[in-house]
């Protein structure tokens, strides 16, 4: 099936995904397995989510498809998480063997996007990609992966968090 179509389908998935979930919790655990079972190459799906409270800010690992991950918790000044939370923007990286932010979850790990979560235009967390395949995240992946922070920023300010 060619990439824009698959994307499409997948799209409205996770409209219908966000329209029926009662709670953020139960969107992110029913996003991560849907991407991870309809995105072939995304092969380790999850998100980290700014814990309260915590001085300096740490990010927890919520939740996930594919391996348990050695990075659980994540300080803002570490990793490639690290940067999109403390910066608020999207970090793709094509090649993570050339990045020395990258902190290695899988051996098999090639490429990587972190797209940032806003609920009440503060960052709140983030959805993290890895794929096994160089480059995986192209413009229109990039698209998707925003879309699914933005419906679970959405649910996060209707849930009045
Ligand atoms: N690679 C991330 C760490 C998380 S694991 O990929 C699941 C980073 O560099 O921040």
């Amino acid at each position: 099936m060619p990439v824009a179509r698959k994307i499409g389908e997948v799209r409205s998935e996770l409209s219908d995904l966000a329209q029926n979930a009662r709670t953020a919790e139960e969107l992110m655990r029913e996003m991560v397995k849907l991407l991870h079972d309809r995105m072939l190459k995304y092969n380790w799906v999850g998100f980290y989510m700014l814990e309260a409270g915590t001085e300096p800010p740490v990010l927890v690992l919520g939740a996930f498809e594919g391996a348990m991950t050695p990075h659980v918790r994540i300080p803002l000044n570490q990793g490639i998480c690290g940067a999109a939370a403390s910066t608020g923007q999207t970090v793709i990286v094509d090649d993570v063997s050339k990045d020395p932010r990258y902190l290695a979850c899988s051996l098999e790990t090639k490429s990587e996007i972190v797209v940032p979560v806003f609920a009440d235009g503060k960052v709140v967390g983030e959805l993290d990609i890895d794929s096994h395949f160089p480059a995986a995240f192209t413009p229109e992946h990039q698209d998707l992966v925003q879309y699914c922070a933005t419906l679970v920023g959405k649910k996060l300010e209707a849930s009045g968090r």
